[in-house]
């Protein structure tokens, strides 16, 4: 009986599953989670522990594995579902992690786009409704230095901070939602280390990282389904308002407004989850390394975040 490949990502809550849940070990597939079983607490974290992306169920059980995710987002999404917000945003969380990682991996694929442009717009939505649900993100522990998981983090930074600074216009939103949640599109790609601060990388690295964004623009300009904000965003995210970040050193009027919010926001994950700086440090430290280089309203929203 063949197996198939289905994303940690989206195995999350208490409901139960109505397949067998297998890993891959040397070539094997080992049961790991029965039928009637859920993925939640002790479960989870034990899977987190490992590191894995990917699980397989049997090819029979593929129209249970689609009843169980289509439960689980209705569940998510729905105030009156009974489910503790902390379960709901889990959900939420794994499902936007899943369709990053989807897009990543397969960035031609026209209706991938378009499902996770779709969902762009429902997560902001919910991150907009739930007050509780980036508090609840923030928490949610990088283990693996997962670019996907880096991608909605900053996603859901970048949705708040927008909130905050006014800026209403749904579609705009959207583009943010989706331009920050892909915006390391070159690090899934271009294996460099970028787990650690930036001092600790040598010269030659140091000349890679700064190319990251400008190289993951340059992948995807042939893809005609990608929307033009977002492939700013992606190229310039890692751009300073007074004009000396990178790649292209571009000034504060020449920036897309996206790109600056998605840029501040980034800049908190890089701390949290990249450098492990620890929480009641960050404030000072984004006041003290990056004052000028990110308006100062960013800044201080951002501290206020994460003092929570
Ligand atoms: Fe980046
Ligand atoms: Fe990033």
């Amino acid at each position: 009986m063949s197996h198939v490949p289905i994303r940690v990502s989206t195995l999350r809550g208490d409901q139960p599953i109505e397949f067998d849940a297998y890993v891959k070990i040397n070539d094997k597939h080992i049961l790991f989670l029965r039928r009637g079983d859920s993925f939640e607490g002790a479960r989870l974290s034990r899977l987190k522990e490992k590191k894995l992306k990917k699980m397989f169920i049997l090819q029979d059980d593929e129209h249970n594995y689609r009843k169980y995710l289509e439960r689980n987002i209705e569940n998510a999404f729905d105030p009156k579902s009974g489910k503790p917000i902390e379960t709901r945003t889990e959900i939420v969380q794994g499902a936007t992690q899943a369709r990053a990682e989807d897009v990543l991996e397969n960035a031609d694929n026209v209706d991938v786009y378009n499902d996770a442009k779709a969902g762009a717009s429902k997560f902001v939505e919910f991150l907009n409704r739930e007050n509780q649900a980036l508090h609840q993100i923030l928490t949610m522990e990088n283990l693996d230095q997962n670019i996907a998981q880096h991608g909605v983090t900053v996603s859901s930074l970048a949705i708040t901070l927008a909130s905050r600074l006014g800026l209403k216009d749904s579609k705009q939103n959207q583009l943010l939602s989706l331009g920050a949640l892909l915006h390391d599109y070159e690090h899934f790609h271009q294996p460099l280390n970028i787990a650690r601060p930036l001092d600790q990388f040598t010269p030659e690295e140091l000349e890679l990282y700064k190319q990251h964004p400008i190289n993951g623009s340059r992948r995807l300009q042939d893809k005609k389904h990608f929307d033009q904000s977002v492939l700013k965003i992606i190229a310039q995210h890692e751009e300073f308002i007074d004009g000396k970040g990178f790649p292209q050193g571009l000034p504060e009027n020449k920036l897309d407004i996206l790109s600056i919010i998605v840029a501040s926001a980034n800049k908190l994950d890089r701390l949290l989850s990249f450098e492990k700086v620890p929480r009641s440090e960050i404030p000072k430290q984004l006041m003290m390394r990056y004052t000028g280089c990110h308006p100062l309203e960013h800044l201080q929203i951002l501290s206020e975040i994460i003092k929570g």
